[in-house]
């Protein structure tokens, strides 16, 4: 039995659980008309009504003795000053210093890392002013007017997602590109959209290593050469992001063109780093500074709110009560908001890379779940597509709905319906629909009552579906990374709760080892007796169909 599993605060969860089983949340609101204004957070703008969870009094309790006995307050703030709690690979976890707007040191082997993480942001500040000002040009003398973005991961999706949620903010100086998958498809579409002469690449890499990024890179040199350029020209149109930067000169890229990023920033962490110059060079500066404020204020809020009213420890908690004593295997985020479409995948990589692990800090196998699988996507669409699962599948799926109440190009109509579809859905995942209420609608429709009685268990709704709902005045640059923060800090705390590093990403290593066998397998360069029958199969059947004609 794992110590989390024999603690006091753990037994006493798993009695409470089996009693609010029995409960619905109907009689809940019924019995207490207050619930709602009970259970309600403000935190750095963002309002979250978490009413609709199937939690009482007595559970919340037990689940912040269960964070307390978990020492969450002791592991955040050796999170906060630098210690190495990336216990795997010896690192400190201070993506919190990169938007550290107090004067208070950040130390790192006894380095205080402030005026580098200042220098840097100089650095972007300078480059996008550049760039957008004209001044830097490219081979021809033509300014550049297109950002062609290559990272994958926390190098693509942070950049990406913020830049596309923040939309109404872009510039109209350039317009930037993402491309992150090998697949040749997408750097071929966005290289044949663009002209070289005013065309700069921003590769991002941590790690300066991963096959995706060097290759589609490459393309992008050859294409630059194809399309006229020289190799001295290359330092105009290429820059890049990486904590390698002797792997990036090596690369051809020049020192001066070099962002640095470093080892205590995870990449899925990373986008308030330089990672994030894409979103700089998409947005302004200024947007992105907003960015890093509005996270820095989701720190504060997380480093100094008692548990009970700090918005990441209770999302983590709610997270786990639910993960570990309602057997939820998922969770789904819904952001009722076109802009925010791409949020479920950023957090998608937040949480299953950092929590989707099965083995605790000392090694040992854990007797319990762990990161559970993120989902969703924008409101209303979920509602035409997989809700059903939601309202009358098996299990329990918590749902984090959340909505702007003000939008640019506000048309009230528009604006009214997503607001009532989001509510109405919170509404209807909680409360359902009675068997009872089910069998009286079909009343005088002819049918016999066996049929009557069939056709009700059908459009039965249990409910008891639990909900998260957030609402901000608007998605600007401040709440977007209040709300990216809120989402790391609960991940933090739920890493803290299963005893797991969650900032070290082994899992993937093999994926990438095997995968360049196999390319070798392909190319013909590797002993096929290296793969299994499936594999050489698979390999067999490629050749095949790509051999020359
Ligand atoms: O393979 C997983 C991963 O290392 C992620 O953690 C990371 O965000 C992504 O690949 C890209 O890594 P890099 O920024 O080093 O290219």
């Amino acid at each position: 039995m794992s110590v989390l599993t024999s603690l006091p605060q753990w037994q006493k969860l798993s009695e409470l659980a089996e009693s609010v089983k029995s409960a619905h949340m109907r009689d809940w609101f019924e019995a207490d008309p207050q619930r709602a204004e009970k259970m309600q957070l403000e935190a750095c703008g963002i309002f979250l009504d978490y009413a609709k969870n199937r939690v009482n009094d007595d559970a919340l309790s037990a689940l912040f003795d269960l964070a307390r006995a978990c020492n969450v307050e002791t592991l955040r703030d050796a999170m906060f000053s630098g210690e190495q709690i990336n216990s795997t690979e010896g690192r400190a976890v201070l993506h919190t210093a990169l938007r550290n707007f107090s004067d208070r040191p950040v130390m790192v082997d006894g380095q205080n890392v402030m005026p580098e993480v200042h220098d840097t942001l100089a650095k972007i500040e300078a480059f996008t002013a550049s760039i957008h000002n004209g001044s830097h040009k490219g081979y021809t003398g033509k300014p550049i007017k297109h950002i062609v973005a290559i990272g994958i991961g926390g190098s693509f999706l942070g950049p990406k997602i913020m830049t596309e949620a923040l939309k109404p903010h872009t510039v109209d100086a350039v317009k930037v590109h993402f491309v992150a998958n090998v697949d040749g498809c997408h750097i071929h579409d966005v290289l044949s959209s663009v002209d070289f002469e005013e065309t700069l690449v921003v590769m991002s890499s941590k790690s300066f290593s991963t096959q995706e990024t060097l290759q589609n890179t490459l393309t992008a040199k050859d294409w630059f050469i194809k399309s006229g350029g020289t190799q001295e020209d290359i330092a105009k149109h290429f820059v890049a992001v990486s904590s390698n930067v002797k792997a990036a000169t090596d690369f051809g890229i020049s020192a001066d063109n070099i962002f640095p990023m470093w080892d205590w920033v995870g990449g899925r962490y990373s986008l308030w780093s330089a990672i994030g110059l894409p979103i700089s060079l998409a947005l302004g500066f200024e947007n992105f500074k907003g960015l890093l404020e509005g996270a820095f204020e989701m720190d504060t809020h997380f480093a100094t709110a008692p548990l009970e009213q700090n918005m990441p420890v209770l999302l983590a908690l709610l997270g786990v009560w639910y993960r570990n004593f309602f057997d939820a295997q998922s969770h789904v985020l819904l952001p009722y908001c076109h802009y925010l479409r791409g949020l479920p995948a950023y957090v998608q990589q937040l949480d299953m890379e950092s929590n989707g692990k099965e083995v605790t800090q000392e090694g040992d196998s854990v007797d319990y779940p762990t990161g559970p699988i993120i989902w969703g996507s924008e409101g209303t669409n979920g509602q035409h597509s997989f809700h059903q699962l939601i309202h009358q599948g098996s299990g329990v799926i918590p749902a984090d709905f959340m909505l702007p109440l003000n939008v640019p190009n506000q048309d009230d109509t528009h604006h009214a319906m997503l607001a009532s579809n989001c509510f109405g859905q919170t509404q209807a995942l909680m409360q359902g629909k009675t068997f009872e209420a089910c069998y009286a609608d079909l009343d005088g429709k002819g049918l016999d009552d066996a049929e009557r009685k069939r056709l009700a268990a059908h459009k039965t709704m249990p409910g008891n579906k639990p909900s998260n709902t957030f609402l901000f005045e608007s998605l600007t640059p401040n709440i977007l990374g209040a709300l990216v923060a809120m989402y790391e800090h609960k991940v933090f705390v739920q890493g803290v709760i299963w005893n797991l590093n969650s900032f070290d990403q082994w899992g993937v290593e093999l994926g990438k080892v095997l995968g360049n066998q196999v390319l070798a397998g392909i190319q013909g360069e590797a002993d096929k007796d290296n793969f299994d029958a499936s594999t050489q199969q698979l390999i067999a059947k490629f050749r095949a169909a790509n051999a020359p004609k």
